[in-house]
């Protein structure tokens, strides 16, 4: 396997070797993560930017944190809403957007919330996580509420109240301990079929998604990492290049 390291400069050769690789395949995807939209201003989760009021997302992203105290759960989404409202897409969401455009080989499975990936214009986009700019009944009876709804407000005035129900309504993110809606799993799933699979800003320790690369691998896929920083998956796949994204893969996209 090959490194390349954030300090210092970044040997040519690994970009090279990837190039050649999305040059010929047939089908690329890209597991994205927060430190994607880290160059545009989003706070990664697991940083220390990431902390809010000394929570970890793993105390605060749970239905049972929302049950307890829904007023809490909605000042530190936002908190992240007030800041991603303010953020544009990079220059990593651009080339994505641009592959992702340019015929259909490109895949792009995002488990970040901010919708960034779709202000660049990136198409078939996948979101694992849903979206920070959509809510949702809190409660499982109201089949209306659950549906969901676009809520851009900034600053949100509050708990909002589901319409139907009027209910105490919610981020329509996935939690921790919340299952992926089923469409969107099978997706990632089919995207693990391909030629190359880039993991690209994420700390691949959060489940199903982390297990994507795994699986890429399994299926025959040539795997890499482009990530600020080892992680489990760097042991995992055929070339990591522990750099910035926002710096890599405009790079990578001058060389194709
Ligand atoms: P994390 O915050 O766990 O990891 C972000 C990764 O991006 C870290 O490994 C950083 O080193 C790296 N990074 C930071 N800046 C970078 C840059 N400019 N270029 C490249 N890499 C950079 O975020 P995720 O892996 O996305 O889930 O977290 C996964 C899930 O955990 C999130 O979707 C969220 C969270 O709790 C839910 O809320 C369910």
């Amino acid at each position: 396997m090959d490194r390349s390291n954030l300090a210092g400069p970044r040997p040519a050769e690994p970009l090279t070797r990837l190039a050649d690789r999305l040059r010929t395949a047939r089908r690329i995807s890209v597991l994205t993560g927060a430190g994607i939209s880290a160059a545009s201003g989003v706070p990664t989760f697991r940083g220390e930017d990431g902390l809010w009021r000394n929570y970890r997302p793993e105390e605060l992203a749970t239905v049972r944190a929302f049950d307890r105290d829904p007023a809490l759960l909605w000042e530190w989404y936002g908190w992240r809403r007030d800041t991603i409202a303010r953020c544009s897409p990079n220059a990593a969401h651009e080339v994505l957007a641009r592959w992702s455009r340019s015929g259909d080989r490109t895949t792009v499975v995002t488990q970040n919330v901010d919708d960034l990936h779709l202000k660049a214009g990136t198409e078939r986009l996948v979101r694992l996580h849903g979206s920070i700019w959509e809510v949702s009944c809190s409660i499982g009876c109201c089949a209306e509420g659950r549906r969901g709804w676009r809520d851009e407000r900034v600053p949100m005035p509050g708990v909002p109240r589901c319409p139907h129900c009027d209910a105490p309504a919610r981020p329509a993110v996935v939690w921790f301990g919340e299952m992926l809606a089923e469409a969107d799993l099978r997706a990632a799933v089919q995207a693990t079929v391909c030629d190359v699979f880039l993991t690209v800003g994420t700390s691949s320790v959060v489940y199903p998604a982390a297990g994507l690369v795994e699986q890429a691998n399994a299926n025959g896929a040539f795997t890499a990492e482009i990530n600020a920083e080892a992680t489990p998956a760097t042991a995992v796949v055929d070339l990591a290049i522990h750099a910035a994204a926002e710096v890599v893969l405009p790079e990578i996209d001058r060389l194709l």
